[in-house]
């Protein structure tokens, strides 16, 4: 598995927190003012993201299989798009990305079997730094309760899935040389802001 430097990528259940944790990140990095960042997620903004999203909201019926299809394709134009992952990385810019090819690897996995998100994210080079955020599915659930809208993979079987598969794969990566963290995401959003930090300042290219 080739590595792409400058690369981290948090990881974790629905409702784990990994949007919130981008964006406390990405204000810190903010005042550092170095190195340089990029801050993203998937599924993206663009076109397909955008398909990717009316799926999971259901207001259009794909198969899962397609989804996955769906999922490698935009991960495809968010790696090696103009102005991607690749491209940001290229500048020595540190690129931190809410979910990767992992979470193909667990919800797709969950839904098609191994084999298929195995072989269409199997193209794709890990992150440098993956942090899983991991939290008992109950607490997750019970967090996102005031959400208005539930997606397809927001219930408590599906999610008990979710991190076991996580925890099953993490080492996987681990042995890929990929530096892998995990972090309980059950702690205060600041506690975990503060952990996250500490793993992110750590990456080599704060002392270049
Ligand atoms: P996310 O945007 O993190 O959730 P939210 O809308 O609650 O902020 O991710 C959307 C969902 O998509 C989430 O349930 C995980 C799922 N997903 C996959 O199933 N496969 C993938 O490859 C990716 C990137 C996300």
């Amino acid at each position: 598995m080739d590595i792409i430097s400058n690369f981290a990528v948090f990881e974790g259940g629905d409702g784990s927190g990994t949007t919130t944790q981008l964006a406390i990140l990405s204000e810190r990095l903010k005042k550092a003012k170095k190195p340089a960042f990029f801050s993203t997620f998937e599924p993206t903004e663009g076109q397909i993201g955008k398909l990717i999203r009316r799926a999971l909201k259901n207001e259009i019926t794909i198969k899962p299989e397609t989804l996955a299809f769906l999922f490698a394709a935009d991960r495809n134009e968010h790696l090696h798009g103009e102005n991607g992952i690749l491209a940001h990385a290229a500048r020595g810019e540190l690129v931190v990305c809410d979910r990767y090819a992992m979470s193909s690897l667990v919800y797709q996995g969950i839904e098609c079997g191994d084999e298929l998100p195995l072989s269409l994210n199997s193209r794709f080079p890990a992150p440098e730094t993956l942090i899983f955020l991991d939290i008992d599915p109950e607490i997750a659930l019970a967090r996102m309760k005031n959400r208005t809208s539930r997606e397809i993979y927001e219930y408590r079987e599906f999610q008990s899935k979710v991190r076991e598969k996580y925890i099953s794969l993490l080492e996987k990566y681990r042995s890929a040389g990929v530096r892998v963290e995990t972090i309980d995401a059950s702690k205060s959003v600041q506690e975990i802001g503060d952990q996250v930090w500490s793993i992110i300042s750590q990456m080599p290219i704060f002392n270049t």
